[in-house]
């Protein structure tokens, strides 16, 4: 695996492979690599000859008090991983060399409605600093597929949209959220939890499927149902920052008389910020 900390190097090495005709994916990534984002590159595998993987903590996509400072950082062991997998190539630039002019002078890639809601209404900049970073990733890897998780669902939806709205010649892909056996989404966040919480965490993943099921049964006060679903996840110990059936297109709030759904659920446990989504037709 080649493996590379500066654009200039990353460029000079994908041109040559390009030069012999081979199509590339790559898959964004800001490392402490797990199961999950192991599958997204065998996904990058079966849909292009040169898989690129990123690993970059990006500093623009945290607000001030969120955990950049504590987010997991494993080259080493990520590297191994990858190798393992078969990743051909490794790009994790410093903050510097990706914003070598600051955080502040950086220009940013603007987002829509569908990047306000959610995620976006608690992390007002996490969805400009996604997009802006992954606009430079591309520019940089210049893959002709992207693989994207659907656990990160609105960021998958901000990523399509950015895509088709700025012409990037780029095929998104999604895959599945990946989850432990007692259906925890794996995130590299959860080695954060402290040991009760961890405990706790498969209730996110259960309140969905709870309430996908009581949805199904034809209830439909989907605003009686967010209540009562964000009542249980707190009294169990979860802060819950929104637990919302929404329109799966638009994201927006679901009406009784939309077909297909997803349930997207933010909740924290002590510090640690857990998301969580469920997609479904009724
Ligand atoms: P990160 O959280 O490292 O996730 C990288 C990719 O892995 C995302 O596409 C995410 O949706 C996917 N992923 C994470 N957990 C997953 C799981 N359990 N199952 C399937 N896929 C999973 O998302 C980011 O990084 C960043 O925002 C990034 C896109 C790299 C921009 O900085």
């Amino acid at each position: 695996m080649l493996s590379f900390h500066t654009i200039q190097e990353t460029r000079d090495a994908l041109n040559l492979v390009r030069q012999k005709g081979k199509t590339v994916a790559l898959v964004p990534t800001m490392g402490n690599l797990h199961q999950g984002h192991l599958r997204l590159i065998e996904t990058a595998r079966k849909n292009a000859d040169y898989i690129a993987v990123s690993i970059f903590v990006n500093p623009i996509q945290f607000g001030p008090n969120e955990d950049f400072d504590a987010y997991p950082r494993t080259l080493e062991q990520d590297s191994e991983k990858l190798i393992a997998q078969g990743t051909d190539l490794l790009f994790a630039p410093s903050a510097a060399e990706m914003y070598p002019y600051g955080l502040e002078d950086q220009i940013r890639v603007g987002t829509p409605e569908i990047a306000n809601t959610l995620c976006g209404a608690d992390r007002p900049d996490h969805f400009s600093g996604v997009t802006t970073v992954v606009s430079k990733l591309f520019n940089i890897i210049q893959p002709d597929i992207a693989v994207f998780g659907e656990k990160d669902y609105q960021q998958l939806a901000v990523v399509k949209k950015m895509v088709m709205d700025l012409c990037f010649p780029i095929k998104v892909v999604s895959m599945p959220t990946i989850r432990e056996a007692s259906g925890l989404a794996l995130s590299s966040r959860n080695g954060n939890l402290r040991a009760t919480d961890a405990e706790i965490a498969p209730l996110l993943h259960q309140t969905l499927n709870t309430y996908k099921n009581i949805i199904l049964t034809g209830q439909r006060n989907y605003v009686e149902l967010e209540k009562e679903a964000t009542q249980i996840l707190e009294k169990n110990g979860f802060k819950v920052d929104y637990f919302s059936v929404c329109n799966q297109r638009s994201l927006t709030k679901a009406s009784s008389r939309q077909r297909d759904l997803v349930i997207l659920v933010a909740a924290k446990l002590g510090t640690v910020r857990l998301i969580d989504n469920i997609a479904f037709s009724v």
